[in-house]
C-alpha cells in the first residue's frame, strides 16, 4: 500500500504555492511581448474575457477533479470519467514536459540577467546596448546551455525534497515582494518621458487590428498564465483535502495572476513606448530590453534591476517546480518509482529537450521546421494547441461525464452555498466546448 497522500499546510499555502505555478515568466515575460504582438488594449480585453469565462470554471474544474480523486492527472481522470479519459491526463503530462523544456530556457535568462545587474553590462541603458546584451546572450551556445541547465537542477532540487517546505513556504515571502517590486516598477515606467502613449496602447482597444489569430494567442496565453490545460492544477488539486472551499481559493489564484499580468503590461508597454520601441519589434526579448533602462532612472537602480530579476527567477522556480511536479507525480504515482528517480530521470530528459530551445536564438537559428524555430515550435503546440484542447476535454469531461455530481462535489455535498454552480455546469457543458472548439479552428486554419 502506498503511503497516504500529502497535504497543503494550509489554505494560504495552497493559494501560494497554486499562485506561485500560475505567477510566472507567462505573467512578466510572456504577457507585455504578446499585447505587443497583437494589438494592445484589444488583445488585453480578449484576454480579460478568456480568464473570466473559461480560465476561472476551468481552474474549478481541474482543481476539482484533483481533489475528487487525489491522484495524478492519469489516474484522476480514469477514477472520475472511465476509460479513454487518461489519455487527456497523459497529452497533459508531455504538454507540462515540453513546456518545463522552453520554459527553462527563459528561467536561465533571468539568472543571466542577475549577474549583469551587478557586473555593470546593463548600466549603459542606450537601446543598442541593451539590445546588444540581450541577443550576446541569447545567441551563444553554451551560456544559454549552462544557464537552462542550472534552472533544471534548481526544479530537480526542490521537486525531490518535496514542495510542501521549501516552495510553500519560500513562496509565502518571496511572491508579496515580488509584488511590490512590481508596483515600484509600474510607477516609475508611468513617469518616463514617452509613457503615455504606451498606457493608450495597453488600455485603449483597436478592434480594426482584431483577427482569429488574436483569440488563439488570448487564449492560449490565458491557459499558459493559469497553468491549465496540462494537469498543473489538476495535481495540485490532488494535495488538496477535500473539506477546503474550493470556490474561493480558485476566484484567489485566477484574481491573483491576471493581476500579476496587468502590472506587468503596465511596467513594460509604457516603458517600451519609452524606449522608443514599436510594439512588437522587442519579441521574446522585450521585457529584458526595456525594463533595464527603467532601473536606470531610478535611484539605487541596481538594487532594483537585480531584486527584479531574483524574484522573476524565484517566480520562475515557483512555476517550473509545478511543472516537473506534474510529471514526477505521474511516475511516482503510477509506476511505483522512487520520487528520487522520477525527478532525476526526469530531469535529464527536459535538459536534453532544452537543448534545441535554447539554441534556438543562436546555433540553430535558422533551423525552421513548419517555419519556426524550435522554441518558438514548443511554444506554440504548446500554448496554441495541446493547452486549449487539453482545456476543452477538461470542461467536456466535468460537464457532461461528471455533470451534477460535479456540482455536488464543488459545493462538498451541499454545505457551501453555490447558487451560481448551474452556470458554470453549463459553461463547461457549452460555452467552453464551443469557444475554445471555435478559437482552435481559428488558429489553425487562419
Ligand atoms: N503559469 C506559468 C506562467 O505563467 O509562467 C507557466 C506554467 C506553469 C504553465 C505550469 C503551465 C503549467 F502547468
Amino acid at each position: 500500500m502506498s503511503a497516504p497522500r500529502e497535504h497543503w499546510g494550509s489554505r494560504l499555502g495552497f493559494i501560494m504555492a497554486a499562485a506561485g505555478s500560475a505567477v510566472g515568466l507567462g505573467n512578466i515575460w510572456k504577457f507585455p511581448y504578446m499585447t505587443g504582438e497583437n494589438g494592445g488594449g484589444a488583445f488585453l480585453i480578449i484576454y480579460l474575457g478568456c480568464i473570466a469565462v473559461f480560465g476561472l470554471s476551468l481552474v474549478l474544474a481541474e482543481l476539482l477533479i484533483g481533489r475528487s480523486a487525489q491522484r495524478n492527472p492519469v489516474a484522476a481522470f480514469r477514477h472520475v470519467a472511465g476509460r479513454g479519459w487518461p489519455a487527456v491526463g497523459a497529452m497533459g503530462i508531455v504538454t507540462a514536459f515540453v513546456i518545463l523544456s522552453f520554459y527553462v530556457v527563459v528561467a536561465g535568462w533571468t539568472i543571466a540577467y542577475m549577474l549583469f545587474s551587478v557586473n555593470g553590462s546593463l548600466s549603459n541603458p542606450d537601446a543598442d546596448a541593451l539590445n546588444a546584451v540581450f541577443d550576446h546572450l541569447t545567441a551563444g551556445t553554451w551560456e544559454p546551455i549552462a544557464y537552462a541547465a542550472l534552472f533544471t537542477a534548481l526544479t530537480a532540487g526542490v521537486v525531490i525534497g518535496g514542495v510542501g517546505q521549501g516552495i510553500e513556504r519560500a513562496s509565502k515571502i518571496l511572491m508579496p515582494l515580488l509584488f511590490l517590486i512590481l508596483i515600484a516598477l509600474v510607477v516609475r515606467a508611468l513617469t518616463l518621458p514617452g509613457a503615455a502613449a504606451g498606457l493608450e496602447f495597453f488600455l485603449i482597444p483597436d478592434f480594426s487590428k482584431v483577427t482569429g489569430a488574436t483569440f488563439t494567442a488570448a487564449i492560449g496565453q490565458a491557459f499558459f498564465s493559469l497553468s491549465l490545460g496540462m494537469g498543473a492544477m489538476l495535481t495540485y488539486g490532488s494535495y488538496m483535502p477535500r473539506e477546503r472551499n474550493l470556490p474561493t481559493d480558485a476566484l484567489a489564484v485566477v484574481s491573483l495572476d491576471t493581476l500579476i499580468a496587468v502590472l506587468a503590461g503596465l511596467m513594460v508597454i509604457p516603458a517600451m513606448f519609452a524606449a522608443g520601441m514599436t510594439p512588437g519589434e522587442g519579441g521574446a526579448g522585450t521585457t529584458f530590453k526595456v525594463l533595464p533602462a527603467v532601473f536606470d532612472a531610478m535611484p539605487g537602480g541596481m538594487w532594483f534591476a537585480l531584486g527584479f530579476f531574483l524574484l522573476l527567477a524565484v517566480a520562475a522556480l515557483t512555476s517550473s517546480v509545478s511543472l516537473l511536479e506534474t510529471v514526477v507525480c505521474y511516475f511516482v504515482d503510477e509506476h511505483a518509482v522512487s520520487r528520487r528517480k522520477a525527478t532525476a530521470y526526469s530531469a535529464v530528459a527536459v535538459f536534453a529537450l532544452s537543448l534545441p530551445a535554447a539554441l534556438s536564438f543562436g546555433l540553430m537559428a535558422d533551423t525552421k521546421l513548419f517555419g519556426m524555430t524550435f522554441f518558438a515550435l514548443m511554444d506554440y503546440l504548446s500554448s496554441s494547441i495541446t493547452l486549449p484542447l487539453g482545456g476543452l476535454l477538461t470542461a467536456l469531461c466535468v460537464g457532461w461525464v461528471m455533470g451534477p455530481r460535479a456540482i455536488d462535489a464543488l459545493s462538498n455535498q451541499g454545505r457551501i452555498h453555490a447558487p451560481w454552480a448551474p452556470v458554470w455546469l453549463f459553461i463547461l457543458r457549452f460555452v467552453a466546448p464551443l469557444g475554445i472548439g471555435w478559437i482552435l479552428l481559428q488558429g489553425l486554419f487562419s
